[in-house]
């Protein structure tokens, strides 16, 4: 390939004719033909509101592989602050609204990934995933959820494949207990959601438990009854986590805030506090019926789990993350049609 250097390239500003005409009409012809131009190179741009190591380097790899050019953007850093909220006078250290900023994106992309967590403080806001809906209707591109206030899809997603993987297809019927783990942060809900309805999904017979204090959300409860009824299952809930383990097939241990949080956040800690003792133990594991045990990582070894659990046979959270690879290539595969 020639490569030819721009004519005055620093000002663009000759009287004579230096091309710039030409390049105008080239400008107006790629836009006419851009719809077959994307058809040949596709692009992935991945927007992480939210620090990530699982999600941010699998999506790049899935995107690559399949022959995509990913950009990964967090914002703040190295692009403009955005801002989300409507109506807000901008005249603060935020740059740019997701208005705009999703807008000139999703000209530019096919595809654009998302990870805006929950905001700990509204919870009807977090509860109806508000940023994410705003940043849908101002994409002109497909946006996919990679962790949103409420949902965390693609885990649940690599999640379900590992355990047919694992199971070998038989995981209908089997125990499923999704066991909350202490934390020194309030974690939010979007991982046990999705876990939640996953397991429930898959027909598996699922049992929360958690401190009082812990619930999970009504309507996210309400739905994965509804899931496990069209599978002759239920879905049970516990604060008794002996009871809970014995005979169980697999143990998904995830840590999440309490509602509580969203009103009293010191109330909510000091609750929390006195709950350390909620990790998964060597002891829990040997109720099972030689059990798995899943994390969707990052895993606070000593903290959520002891490591004796996660250096046995029975963790799976490896195998699970190595999931996240292949359930993105089956999302983006979808979306672009491959
Ligand atoms: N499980 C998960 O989403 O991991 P990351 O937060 O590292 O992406």
């Amino acid at each position: 390939m020639t490569v030819r250097p721009l004519p005055h390239l620093l000002s663009w500003n000759s009287s004579r004719d230096d091309g710039w005409h030409a390049h105008v009409r080239a400008a107006c012809d790629y836009y006419v033909r851009r719809e077959r131009i994307s058809e040949v190179q596709r692009h992935l741009a991945l927007l992480f509101f939210n620090s990530s190591l699982r999600t941010r380097t699998s999506m790049e790899v899935a995107g690559a592989q399949l022959g995509a050019q990913v950009t990964t953007i967090v914002p703040g850093s190295g692009v403009w602050g955005f801002e989300w909220e409507d109506g807000k006078i901008m005249d603060g250290d935020k740059a740019e609204h997701i208005h705009e900023a999703i807008g000139v994106l999703s000209r530019y992309y096919d595809a654009i990934g998302v990870r805006a967590f929950a905001s700990g403080t509204d919870y009807l806001s977090d509860r109806d995933d508000v940023l994410l809906r705003r940043i849908v209707s101002a994409s002109t591109a497909p946006i996919i959820n990679l962790e949103s206030a409420f949902w965390h899809p693609c885990q649940a997603l690599a999640d379900a494949a590992t355990l047919c993987t694992h199971f070998g297809g038989g995981v209908r019927g089997r125990k499923f207990v999704l066991c909350w783990a202490y934390h020194p942060k309030a974690l939010p809900m979007a991982v046990p959601n999705s876990t939640l309805i996953m397991a429930a999904r898959l027909g598996m017979q699922v049992t929360v438990v958690r401190p009082d204090g812990f619930e999970l959300d009504e309507g996210v409860m309400a739905s994965a009854r509804s899931h496990a009824a069209r599978h002759h299952q239920t879905v049970e809930e516990t604060s008794d986590r002996a009871a809970a383990c014995h005979k169980a097939d697999v143990i998904y241990a995830k840590a999440w805030g309490g509602r509580l949080r969203y009103v009293d956040q010191a109330a909510e800690s000091s609750l929390r506090l006195d709950l350390t003792d909620w990790r998964i133990t060597a002891e829990l594991m040997d109720r099972t019926n030689n059990g798995v045990f899943m994390h969707c990582l990052p895993v606070r070894r000593g903290v959520v789990v002891d490591d004796a659990v996660l250096d046995s046979r029975q963790a799976i959270h490896l195998l699970q993350a190595e999931f996240r690879l292949h359930a993105q290539k089956a999302i983006l595969a979808h979306i672009w049609g491959l």
